[in-house]
């Protein structure tokens, strides 16, 4: 049987601590494959914000690490079957290049494949305020059948801490890729409005 396969690529944007914890929720899942990918600036940003431990810890964690510039690796492939890919976060740079099928790299090659595979390709898409090329950029991908999915916080859900936040974020991106056998993220319900 063909293995549960995620691919999860990081780029420099702000909000590491997402892709940590999207591939923490992944290696609990224990039947899920996880294909990891930073860009040479997600190493950076990575270190800054959360930490040279943390990124040992999300290293350890992939069941496989795929060097940016190794453009034969399995992944590169359409025909090396994946259940979908996560940009997480996913920068401007990163989105002008999956949006103009400039695949300069192994993370944006991978995400060219699953675009023209037809499969998941969930873009955590992250800067503030968007100039008009970065919106048209996720009308593209969008056309091309890309999810473009901005780390934006849920409150109703009463976040306490900055973890809640980032969890929730990471849980409803691992949602979208429909592979967990019950959605990860809390579900709204009604009754919670009148629960104070
Ligand atoms: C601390 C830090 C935070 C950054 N945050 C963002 C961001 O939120 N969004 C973005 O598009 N670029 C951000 N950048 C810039 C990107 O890292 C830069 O454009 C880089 O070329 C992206 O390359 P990549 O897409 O290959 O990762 C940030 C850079 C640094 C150093």
């Amino acid at each position: 049987m063909t293995p549960c396969r995620v691919v999860v690529g990081v780029t420099g944007a702000s909000g590491a601590g997402i892709s940590l914890r999207i591939v923490e929720r992944l290696a609990e899942m224990k039947s899920v494959e996880i294909h990891l990918v930073l860009s040479q600036s997600a190493r950076r940003t990575v270190l800054h914000e959360e930490g040279a431990q943390a990124m040992g810890r999300m290293l350890s964690l992939a069941s496989v690490n795929h060097a940016v510039d190794d453009i034969g690796a399995a992944i590169a492939s359409g025909s090396f079957p994946t259940k979908g890919m996560i940009v997480a976060p996913c920068s401007m740079r990163t989105l002008t290049a999956i949006a103009t099928g400039f695949s300069d790299n192994l993370l944006t090659r991978a995400a060219d494949v699953h675009l023209k595979e037809r499969r998941k390709l969930v873009l955590m898409t992250r800067e503030t305020p968007l100039h008009l090329i970065h919106l048209r950029n996720m009308c593209t991908v969008t056309e091309a059948g890309a999810i473009v999915m901005p780390p934006v916080p849920a409150f109703y859900n009463r976040p306490q801490r900055v973890f809640d936040i980032v969890d929730q974020l990471a849980a409803r991106a691992i949602d979208q890729l429909g592979i967990a056998p019950a959605p990860q993220a809390p579900i709204w319900q009604p009754h919670m409005e009148k629960a104070r």
